[in-house]
Protein backbone atom coordinates (compact mmCIF):
# COMPACT_ATOMS: atom_id res chain seq x y z
CA UNK A 1 0.00 0.00 0.00
CA UNK A 2 1.44 3.44 -0.96
CA UNK A 3 -0.38 6.54 -0.96
CA UNK A 4 0.45 10.72 -1.39
CA UNK A 5 1.45 12.91 1.43
CA UNK A 6 1.65 16.10 -0.15
CA UNK A 7 2.13 16.99 -3.29
CA UNK A 8 5.57 16.48 -3.48
CA UNK A 9 6.19 13.70 -0.94
CA UNK A 10 5.24 9.98 -2.01
CA UNK A 11 4.97 7.68 1.23
CA UNK A 12 5.68 4.01 1.03
CA UNK A 13 4.78 2.27 4.19
CA UNK A 14 6.59 -0.53 5.63
CA UNK A 15 4.92 -2.69 8.39
CA UNK A 16 7.74 -5.43 8.68
CA UNK A 17 7.12 -7.92 11.56
CA UNK A 18 9.84 -5.94 14.13
CA UNK A 19 8.57 -2.46 13.02
CA UNK A 20 6.70 -0.10 10.60
CA UNK A 21 7.67 3.11 8.63
CA UNK A 22 7.39 5.25 6.02
CA UNK A 23 9.37 5.47 3.21
CA UNK A 24 9.40 9.43 1.97
CA UNK A 25 10.58 10.04 -1.92
CA UNK A 26 10.51 13.41 -2.61
CA UNK A 27 12.66 16.23 -4.52
CA UNK A 28 14.43 18.59 -2.48
CA UNK A 29 13.11 16.97 1.23
CA UNK A 30 15.76 17.09 3.62
CA UNK A 31 14.60 19.93 5.74
CA UNK A 32 12.06 16.90 6.19
CA UNK A 33 14.48 15.08 8.16
CA UNK A 34 14.15 16.95 11.79
CA UNK A 35 10.34 17.27 11.41
CA UNK A 36 10.44 13.74 10.49
CA UNK A 37 12.63 12.88 13.67
CA UNK A 38 10.75 14.36 16.01
CA UNK A 39 7.44 12.70 14.66
CA UNK A 40 8.70 9.20 14.72
CA UNK A 41 11.59 8.76 17.46
CA UNK A 42 11.39 12.19 19.46
CA UNK A 43 15.00 12.04 21.66
CA UNK A 44 17.13 15.50 22.71
CA UNK A 45 20.33 14.11 20.72
CA UNK A 46 20.67 13.68 17.21
CA UNK A 47 23.95 12.05 16.12
CA UNK A 48 24.80 12.53 12.47
CA UNK A 49 26.75 10.12 10.73
CA UNK A 50 28.07 10.92 7.41
CA UNK A 51 31.38 10.37 4.98
CA UNK A 52 33.43 13.16 4.04
CA UNK A 53 31.72 13.35 0.31
CA UNK A 54 28.02 13.96 1.55
CA UNK A 55 28.11 15.76 4.70
CA UNK A 56 30.16 19.03 2.98
CA UNK A 57 26.94 18.90 0.37
CA UNK A 58 24.38 18.30 2.45
CA UNK A 59 25.28 18.02 6.11
CA UNK A 60 24.27 21.74 6.95
CA UNK A 61 20.74 21.86 5.81
CA UNK A 62 20.25 18.40 7.73
CA UNK A 63 21.83 19.57 10.96
CA UNK A 64 19.64 23.24 10.37
CA UNK A 65 16.64 21.14 10.13
CA UNK A 66 16.88 18.71 13.57
CA UNK A 67 18.21 22.00 15.51
CA UNK A 68 15.26 23.83 14.38
CA UNK A 69 12.94 20.50 15.92
CA UNK A 70 14.59 21.21 19.07
CA UNK A 71 17.81 18.53 18.65
CA UNK A 72 21.22 18.60 19.67
CA UNK A 73 23.30 17.78 17.04
CA UNK A 74 26.36 16.08 16.71
CA UNK A 75 28.14 14.49 13.82
CA UNK A 76 30.46 11.78 12.98
CA UNK A 77 32.23 12.05 9.59
CA UNK A 78 33.75 8.76 8.16
CA UNK A 79 35.69 7.80 5.16
CA UNK A 80 34.22 6.95 1.90
CA UNK A 81 34.26 3.36 0.29
CA UNK A 82 33.52 0.20 1.90
CA UNK A 83 36.83 0.06 3.43
CA UNK A 84 35.44 2.08 6.45
CA UNK A 85 32.79 -0.54 7.33
CA UNK A 86 34.82 -2.08 9.70
CA UNK A 87 34.30 -3.21 13.42
CA UNK A 88 36.88 -0.48 14.02
CA UNK A 89 35.11 1.85 12.90
CA UNK A 90 32.30 0.66 14.16
CA UNK A 91 33.57 0.89 17.70
CA UNK A 92 35.14 4.83 17.12
CA UNK A 93 31.22 5.66 16.04
CA UNK A 94 29.60 4.15 19.13
CA UNK A 95 32.53 5.66 21.54
CA UNK A 96 31.67 8.84 19.84
CA UNK A 97 28.09 8.68 20.47
CA UNK A 98 28.71 7.84 24.48
CA UNK A 99 31.34 11.07 23.87
CA UNK A 100 27.85 12.70 22.63
CA UNK A 101 25.69 11.44 26.00
CA UNK A 102 23.47 9.84 23.89
CA UNK A 103 20.76 7.74 25.80
CA UNK A 104 18.74 5.11 24.25
CA UNK A 105 15.82 7.63 23.78
CA UNK A 106 18.06 9.48 21.08
CA UNK A 107 18.57 8.52 17.49
CA UNK A 108 21.24 8.57 14.65
CA UNK A 109 20.78 9.87 11.34
CA UNK A 110 22.59 8.32 8.57
CA UNK A 111 23.15 10.60 6.21
CA UNK A 112 25.14 8.79 2.98
CA UNK A 113 25.33 5.40 0.53
CA UNK A 114 24.98 2.42 1.59
CA UNK A 115 28.00 1.81 3.74
CA UNK A 116 27.01 4.48 6.16
CA UNK A 117 23.50 3.56 5.92
CA UNK A 118 24.60 -0.14 6.68
CA UNK A 119 27.43 0.98 9.25
CA UNK A 120 24.93 3.60 11.07
CA UNK A 121 22.38 0.90 11.21
CA UNK A 122 24.59 -1.60 13.13
CA UNK A 123 25.40 1.07 15.96
CA UNK A 124 22.08 1.99 16.62
CA UNK A 125 21.34 -1.39 16.61
CA UNK A 126 23.27 -2.16 19.53
CA UNK A 127 24.16 0.83 21.25
CA UNK A 128 22.84 0.57 24.82
CA UNK A 129 21.02 -2.20 23.36
CA UNK A 130 19.20 0.04 20.55
CA UNK A 131 18.41 3.31 19.73
CA UNK A 132 16.78 4.90 17.32
CA UNK A 133 18.04 5.25 13.42
CA UNK A 134 16.36 7.76 10.96
CA UNK A 135 17.69 6.60 6.77
CA UNK A 136 18.67 9.61 4.68
CA UNK A 137 20.11 7.54 1.75
CA UNK A 138 21.76 10.05 -0.74
CA UNK A 139 23.00 6.90 -3.45
CA UNK A 140 20.58 5.46 -5.54
CA UNK A 141 21.38 1.84 -4.23
CA UNK A 142 20.91 3.07 -0.96
CA UNK A 143 17.53 4.94 -1.74
CA UNK A 144 16.44 1.78 -3.21
CA UNK A 145 17.56 -0.89 -1.40
CA UNK A 146 20.26 -0.60 1.67
CA UNK A 147 18.41 1.54 3.19
CA UNK A 148 15.16 -0.39 3.27
CA UNK A 149 14.38 -3.30 5.33
CA UNK A 150 16.40 -3.03 8.13
CA UNK A 151 19.81 -5.06 7.25
CA UNK A 152 22.98 -3.37 8.88
CA UNK A 153 26.34 -4.41 9.05
CA UNK A 154 29.67 -4.39 8.97
CA UNK A 155 32.08 -6.12 7.17
CA UNK A 156 35.06 -9.02 8.44
CA UNK A 157 37.78 -9.84 6.76
CA UNK A 158 36.38 -13.04 5.70
CA UNK A 159 33.78 -11.22 3.52
CA UNK A 160 31.48 -8.74 3.22
CA UNK A 161 28.50 -7.92 5.91
CA UNK A 162 29.33 -10.86 7.57
CA UNK A 163 28.72 -9.02 10.99
CA UNK A 164 25.05 -7.44 11.55
CA UNK A 165 21.85 -7.24 12.48
CA UNK A 166 18.14 -6.55 11.40
CA UNK A 167 17.16 -3.90 12.98
CA UNK A 168 14.23 -1.38 11.13
CA UNK A 169 14.69 2.80 10.95
CA UNK A 170 12.25 4.95 12.33
CA UNK A 171 11.77 6.19 9.10
CA UNK A 172 13.22 6.39 5.34
CA UNK A 173 13.69 9.93 3.76
CA UNK A 174 15.00 9.50 -0.27
CA UNK A 175 15.72 13.36 -1.55
CA UNK A 176 15.94 12.22 -5.15
CA UNK A 177 18.12 15.47 -5.93
CA UNK A 178 20.87 14.35 -4.12
CA UNK A 179 21.40 11.99 -6.78
CA UNK A 180 22.88 15.15 -8.93
CA UNK A 181 25.99 15.38 -6.85
CA UNK A 182 26.69 11.49 -7.51
CA UNK A 183 29.27 10.78 -10.08
CA UNK A 184 27.92 9.14 -13.01
CA UNK A 185 30.09 5.71 -12.96
CA UNK A 186 28.38 5.23 -9.40
CA UNK A 187 24.84 6.34 -10.23
CA UNK A 188 24.99 3.74 -13.15
CA UNK A 189 26.46 0.99 -10.84
CA UNK A 190 23.51 1.51 -8.84
CA UNK A 191 21.59 0.84 -11.84
CA UNK A 192 22.19 -2.72 -11.31
CA UNK A 193 19.96 -3.12 -8.65
CA UNK A 194 17.27 -1.27 -10.18
CA UNK A 195 17.12 -3.66 -12.80
CA UNK A 196 17.68 -6.26 -10.51
CA UNK A 197 14.08 -5.35 -9.45
CA UNK A 198 12.44 -5.59 -13.03
CA UNK A 199 13.76 -8.94 -13.93
CA UNK A 200 12.70 -9.91 -10.43
CA UNK A 201 9.60 -8.32 -9.81
CA UNK A 202 7.86 -6.25 -12.76
CA UNK A 203 8.01 -6.83 -15.95
CA UNK A 204 6.32 -2.92 -16.61
CA UNK A 205 9.34 -1.78 -14.62
CA UNK A 206 11.53 -3.68 -16.15
CA UNK A 207 9.88 -2.33 -20.03
CA UNK A 208 10.13 0.94 -18.53
CA UNK A 209 13.94 0.76 -17.70
CA UNK A 210 14.58 -0.78 -21.16
CA UNK A 211 12.81 2.29 -22.64
CA UNK A 212 15.20 4.57 -22.27
CA UNK A 213 18.33 4.07 -19.69
CA UNK A 214 17.70 6.27 -16.53
CA UNK A 215 21.98 6.88 -16.60
CA UNK A 216 21.16 8.25 -20.16
CA UNK A 217 22.22 11.99 -20.82
CA UNK A 218 20.33 14.98 -18.47
CA UNK A 219 18.97 12.85 -15.40
CA UNK A 220 15.15 13.17 -15.48
CA UNK A 221 14.39 13.38 -11.85
CA UNK A 222 11.02 12.89 -11.84
CA UNK A 223 10.95 9.82 -13.77
CA UNK A 224 13.47 8.46 -11.75
CA UNK A 225 11.79 9.18 -8.48
CA UNK A 226 8.71 7.59 -9.80
CA UNK A 227 11.38 4.52 -10.76
CA UNK A 228 13.13 4.53 -7.47
CA UNK A 229 9.84 4.51 -5.71
CA UNK A 230 8.29 1.44 -7.32
CA UNK A 231 11.78 -0.17 -6.22
CA UNK A 232 10.86 0.30 -2.60
CA UNK A 233 7.71 -0.59 -2.98
CA UNK A 234 8.89 -3.72 -4.62
CA UNK A 235 11.12 -4.31 -1.66
CA UNK A 236 8.38 -3.41 0.91
CA UNK A 237 6.24 -6.30 -0.19
CA UNK A 238 9.16 -8.66 0.35
CA UNK A 239 9.92 -7.54 3.65
CA UNK A 240 6.34 -7.19 5.25
CA UNK A 241 6.18 -11.03 4.18
CA UNK A 242 9.60 -12.23 5.54
CA UNK A 243 11.77 -9.65 7.20
CA UNK A 244 14.68 -12.04 7.98
CA UNK A 245 14.83 -13.61 4.95
CA UNK A 246 13.71 -17.36 6.13
CA UNK A 247 12.10 -17.67 2.45
CA UNK A 248 10.33 -14.92 -0.04
CA UNK A 249 13.37 -12.43 0.93
CA UNK A 250 15.97 -14.19 -0.53
CA UNK A 251 14.91 -13.04 -4.06
CA UNK A 252 16.20 -9.81 -3.25
CA UNK A 253 19.44 -12.01 -3.90
CA UNK A 254 18.89 -12.58 -7.65
CA UNK A 255 22.38 -12.38 -8.88
CA UNK A 256 24.54 -11.85 -5.48
CA UNK A 257 25.62 -15.12 -5.10
CA UNK A 258 28.04 -14.86 -8.61
CA UNK A 259 27.47 -11.39 -7.90
CA UNK A 260 29.46 -11.85 -4.59
CA UNK A 261 32.27 -13.42 -5.98
CA UNK A 262 32.92 -11.48 -8.04
CA UNK A 263 32.93 -8.09 -5.66
CA UNK A 264 35.42 -9.97 -3.86
CA UNK A 265 37.98 -11.83 -6.75
CA UNK A 266 38.14 -7.88 -7.76
CA UNK A 267 39.10 -6.88 -4.59
CA UNK A 268 36.00 -4.37 -4.43
CA UNK A 269 37.37 -2.64 -7.23
CA UNK A 270 34.29 -3.15 -9.23
CA UNK A 271 31.38 -1.82 -7.49
CA UNK A 272 28.20 -3.70 -6.50
CA UNK A 273 25.54 -3.62 -9.14
CA UNK A 274 27.94 -3.54 -11.40
CA UNK A 275 28.49 -6.92 -10.22
CA UNK A 276 25.06 -7.72 -9.25
CA UNK A 277 24.32 -7.30 -12.83
CA UNK A 278 26.81 -9.79 -14.25
CA UNK A 279 25.30 -12.18 -11.73
CA UNK A 280 21.85 -11.93 -12.74
CA UNK A 281 23.06 -12.25 -16.50
CA UNK A 282 25.45 -15.35 -15.70
CA UNK A 283 21.99 -16.43 -14.02
CA UNK A 284 19.42 -15.70 -17.01
CA UNK A 285 21.51 -17.35 -19.79
CA UNK A 286 22.16 -20.35 -17.58
CA UNK A 287 18.57 -20.37 -16.87
CA UNK A 288 17.55 -20.16 -20.89
CA UNK A 289 20.24 -23.29 -21.57
CA UNK A 290 18.61 -25.19 -18.66
CA UNK A 291 14.91 -24.05 -20.58
CA UNK A 292 13.78 -22.93 -17.38
CA UNK A 293 13.09 -18.96 -19.03
CA UNK A 294 12.65 -18.69 -22.77
CA UNK A 295 15.95 -17.24 -24.43
CA UNK A 296 14.22 -14.59 -25.27
CA UNK A 297 14.36 -13.20 -22.11
CA UNK A 298 17.87 -14.00 -21.79
CA UNK A 299 18.63 -11.63 -24.71
CA UNK A 300 16.62 -9.04 -23.61
CA UNK A 301 17.79 -8.90 -19.97
CA UNK A 302 21.24 -9.17 -21.60
CA UNK A 303 21.15 -6.67 -24.33
CA UNK A 304 19.70 -3.98 -21.46
CA UNK A 305 22.84 -4.88 -18.54
CA UNK A 306 24.75 -3.86 -21.96
CA UNK A 307 22.88 -0.75 -22.86
CA UNK A 308 23.28 0.62 -19.52
CA UNK A 309 26.68 -0.01 -19.69
CA UNK A 310 27.17 -2.54 -17.21
CA UNK A 311 29.12 -5.59 -17.10
CA UNK A 312 27.18 -9.18 -18.47
CA UNK A 313 29.46 -11.26 -17.74
CA UNK A 314 33.18 -12.19 -15.99
CA UNK A 315 36.16 -14.01 -17.57
CA UNK A 316 37.33 -14.83 -13.49
CA UNK A 317 37.53 -18.93 -13.70
CA UNK A 318 34.24 -20.59 -12.83
CA UNK A 319 36.71 -22.81 -10.06
CA UNK A 320 37.70 -19.21 -8.28
CA UNK A 321 33.84 -18.28 -8.59
CA UNK A 322 32.72 -21.25 -7.24
CA UNK A 323 35.47 -21.52 -4.43
CA UNK A 324 33.93 -17.63 -3.16
CA UNK A 325 30.25 -18.62 -3.31
CA UNK A 326 31.45 -21.67 -0.96
CA UNK A 327 31.89 -19.00 1.72
CA UNK A 328 28.60 -17.32 0.82
CA UNK A 329 25.49 -16.88 3.45
CA UNK A 330 23.55 -18.64 1.43
CA UNK A 331 25.37 -21.57 0.83
CA UNK A 332 23.87 -24.48 3.47
CA UNK A 333 26.04 -27.13 3.95
CA UNK A 334 26.63 -28.67 0.67
CA UNK A 335 23.56 -27.52 -1.26
CA UNK A 336 22.78 -23.59 -2.17
CA UNK A 337 19.93 -21.23 -2.49
CA UNK A 338 19.97 -19.83 -6.05
CA UNK A 339 17.02 -17.22 -7.45
CA UNK A 340 16.39 -18.75 -11.18
CA UNK A 341 14.80 -16.63 -13.35
CA UNK A 342 11.92 -18.08 -14.94
CA UNK A 343 10.47 -14.79 -17.11
CA UNK A 344 10.88 -11.08 -17.09
CA UNK A 345 8.80 -10.41 -13.70
CA UNK A 346 9.06 -14.01 -11.92
CA UNK A 347 11.89 -15.36 -10.12
CA UNK A 348 12.03 -18.33 -7.80
CA UNK A 349 14.47 -19.34 -5.40
CA UNK A 350 15.78 -23.31 -5.82
CA UNK A 351 18.54 -25.54 -3.90
CA UNK A 352 20.86 -26.74 -5.62
CA UNK A 353 23.28 -29.09 -4.50
CA UNK A 354 26.80 -26.93 -4.74
CA UNK A 355 28.26 -29.33 -7.56
CA UNK A 356 25.28 -28.37 -9.31
CA UNK A 357 25.65 -24.36 -9.05
CA UNK A 358 29.55 -24.61 -10.48
CA UNK A 359 27.83 -26.26 -13.29
CA UNK A 360 25.46 -23.66 -13.54
CA UNK A 361 28.02 -21.22 -13.38
CA UNK A 362 30.13 -22.42 -16.44
CA UNK A 363 26.51 -22.85 -18.03
CA UNK A 364 25.98 -18.98 -17.62
CA UNK A 365 28.92 -18.08 -19.59
N1 LIG B 1 19.78 -6.30 -0.04
C1 LIG B 1 19.01 -7.44 0.12
C2 LIG B 1 18.08 -7.37 1.28
O1 LIG B 1 17.87 -6.32 1.84
O2 LIG B 1 17.55 -8.39 1.68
Amino acid sequence: MSETKSKDIQLVHVNAQSGSYDVMVGLDILSEVGPTARRTAGGNVAFVVSNTNVNPLYGEVVNRSLSDAGYTVATKVVGVGEAIKTMSVLSDVLECMADAQMTRDDLIVALGGGVVGDLAGFAASIYMRGCHVLQVPTSLLAMVDSSVGGKTAVDLVHGKNLAGTFFQPSAVIASIECLTTINRQLFTDSCGEVLKYGVMSDAELFRELERRPINEGNYDLERIGKIVKRCIEIKRDVVDTDEREKGLRQILNLGHTIGHAIEAESSYTLGHGSCVAAGMCFIVRACAKRQLCPDEVAQRVVSTVERYGLPTGSNISTDSLYERALADKKRHGDFINVVLVRDIGKVEVATLPVDDFRVLIEEGR
